[in-house]
């Protein structure tokens, strides 16, 4: 190649490297589109997260609620309360019902947005019938959970200064693939305990303090029912927590896990489940767990 060729090759391969990642950016925009607003709440996106661990602040929000159906299914679905005012990141549970008026079996999906929009980013949610496909057997009625935090960056945002109220709204579509759906017949009160749903959940809330077999950043837990408070060996509770007298019923447990630190003050688990559906099956995973082993010793 002479010099005059090579000259030429070093401005077109570079121009051909950036062509090929345009060409890749635009394929790939609807997935980054939705990364990026899963990433920065842009667009009204809301954060899902697992747990809450952020500190209450004394600043407070108004947070309202708007509900929707889509044309096609034949369902009943409204807030049960209509606003609340919210401490920035205090964990907040509200309902909404729904109502199958139909008479058929039907599976729907929620989407949600958030105004104004750029308060997405702040708003965080930990439970919500959102996250899947749900389906409600005709003329079923059941009062779903959410549970919530707005995160207390929003008080130190300047864009944010003139926000008074956040409107959390949702609309339920006709699901376009029923097959993985959910039954909501598990938020009703005589629901049965499920051990599966609260071994997943463990997984997501739970496991990165707790082990069943061993001690973490908290104490490990097979065993836990029928055990008394603050005794798994080599593990370094807090006074109150080992001092509290407390053997761990499944009633104790579902107490402690609404709000460990009001049940035994002084006591240092920083996480809470706000909702009883999924106390309730957390609970008969820790009893499951807790069961001696067939055979074993
Ligand atoms: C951020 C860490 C963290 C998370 C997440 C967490 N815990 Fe804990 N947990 C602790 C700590 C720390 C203690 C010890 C409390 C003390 O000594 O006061 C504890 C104690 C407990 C105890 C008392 C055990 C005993 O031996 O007395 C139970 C039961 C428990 N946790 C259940 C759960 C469940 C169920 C979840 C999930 C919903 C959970 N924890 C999530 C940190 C955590």
């Amino acid at each position: 190649m002479n010099v005059q060729a090579r000259k030429h090759w070093k401005v077109i391969v570079p121009c051909l490297v950036v062509i090929a990642a345009m060409c890749v950016t635009v394929a790939y925009s609807p997935t980054l589109y939705r990364m990026f607003c899963a990433a920065t709440g842009y667009g009204g996106t809301t954060q899902r997260v697992l747990s809450d661990t952020a500190a209450i602040s004394p600043k407070t929000v108004l947070v309202d609620f708007d509900s929707n159906v889509a044309p096609g299914l034949p369902w009943r679905f409204e807030p049960v309360q209509r606003e609340v005012t919210v401490h920035l990141g205090e964990q907040t549970l509200v309902y909404f019902t729904a109502e199958n008026t139909g008479d058929e079996a039907m599976v729907g999906h929620a989407t949600f947005n958030v105004t104004p929009q750029a308060s997405g980013i702040y708003f965080n949610k930990i439970q919500c019938f959102c996250f899947n496909e749900e389906r409600l057997e005709p003329h079923e009625k059941v009062k779903m959970p959410v549970v919530f935090y707005v995160d207390p960056a929003f008080g130190n945002d300047p864009d944010m200064r003139s926000v008074s109220t956040i409107t959390l709204g949702y609309t339920f579509f006709r699901s376009a693939k029923p097959a993985n759906a959910k039954d909501m017949s598990r938020f009703l009160a005589n629901a049965a305990p499920d051990a599966a749903h609260g071994q997943a959940l463990f997984a997501e809330r739970c496991a990165s303090c707790h082990a069943l077999d061993r001690n973490k950043i908290g104490p490990m837990l097979e065993g836990v029912v029928g055990r008394p408070a603050g005794s798994a060996a080599g593990y370094d509770y807090s006074a109150a927590l080992k001092n509290a007298g407390l053997v761990w019923s499944t009633d104790n447990l579902d107490r402690w896990l609404t709000n460990p630190r009001a049940f035994v003050p002084g006591a240092k688990m920083p996480v809470r489940v706000l909702d009883e559906p999924s106390r309730r099956d957390i609970v008969a995973y820790l009893q499951k767990v807790s069961q001696p082993r067939a055979g074993g010793s």
